[in-house]
């Protein structure tokens, strides 16, 4: 299966208009309402990266995964077919509604909705940050990357590799697997992380390290709960911290994540999550289950 890229994120809450709000405050987003009331949100040349849908829980509505073409994507569907995966094929008006020419939708092995696109709509007018910031790191990268809470992680990543293509980029210890599908070192992680399950974060990844600088003090002088102080990953050298988003999951906000070359990868164990910084706050609200 010939997944690109972490395409898009949808989200579910009860409060849109603090996700906008905070998404063109604090994060530097472009947010756009859509005719049934989600709350698209912009990030670079794509007409969204972040879709943020009313309704009555906060937490992880689905993960666009992104393949290249037609053809792709009818590959896709004989491939989760034939691995026995029930799999539902996008109306036009899905499709129209998530601005994509194809949509394959399924559950992965750790309860999220996936969604296989191609297609999706670009916006010609420059993306032009809310706030003096240089912009995102997307393009072949995808969006960014999420990190997914499961008692089941092994389970997970199996799913990811066996069925759609992922490779293991690293483990931490025994909490944590982190896959890739492109250079991004990992476009998605599984991890238990306490109890529950649901989404833990999703990260972007500025343009420039003042840009992570920045949003730091914006973010301190709004008082918007911390989860993780400034620090650098010691797998993705992500540099970054991480914020408490309306939805209580959080946004981790990066700067110059490392890049994987799969000729050359080696899978590694790591005995700690960052080379430094990256202390741990408890959070008011915790992430949703
Ligand atoms: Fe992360």
């Amino acid at each position: 299966m010939q997944i690109l890229a972490l395409g898009y994120v949808g989200v579910e809450t009860k409060d849109t208009q603090q996700w906008a709000s905070f998404a063109e405050e604090v994060l530097g987003l472009r947010a756009t309402e859509a005719q049934d009331g989600a709350v698209l949100l912009r990030m670079d040349d794509r007409v969204y990266r972040i879709a943020v849908h009313p309704g009555n829980r906060d937490g992880l509505a689905y993960l666009g995964w992104e393949v290249p073409n037609e053809p792709a994507l009818e590959q896709a569907s004989d491939e989760l077919a034939r691995q026995g995966i029930a799999v539902e094929r996008g109306t036009d008006e899905e499709c129209a509604r998530r601005q994509v020419r194809g949509l394959l939708r399924f559950v992965d092995a750790a309860g999220s909705p996936l969604e296989l696109f191609y297609g999706q709509r670009f916006n010609s007018v420059p993306f032009l940050p809310t706030r003096p910031i240089s912009g995102f790191v997307t393009g072949q990268l995808g969006m960014g990357h999420v990190v997914v809470r499961t008692p089941e992680a092994q389970a997970a990543a199996e799913f990811y590799t066996k069925v759609l293509g992922f490779r293991i980029s690293d483990y931490f210890m025994d909490s944590l697997i982190f896959l890739h599908c492109n250079a991004r070192h990992h476009s998605i992680a599984f991890g238990s992380m306490g109890p529950g399950r649901g989404l833990h974060h999703i990260m972007l990844e500025a343009k420039s390290f003042d840009d992570v600088g920045l949003n730091y003090d914006l973010v301190r002088e709004r008082q918007i709960p911390i989860g993780m102080e400034l620090g650098r990953h010691s797998n993705d050298w992500m540099y970054s911290f991480y914020m408490q988003s309306p939805s209580g999951f959080q946004i981790e906000y990066g700067y110059g994540g490392r890049l994987v070359d799969d000729s050359t990868w080696t899978v590694t164990q790591l005995d700690q999550p960052s080379i430094w910084g990256h202390q741990r706050h408890e959070l008011p609200v915790q992430a949703p289950a």
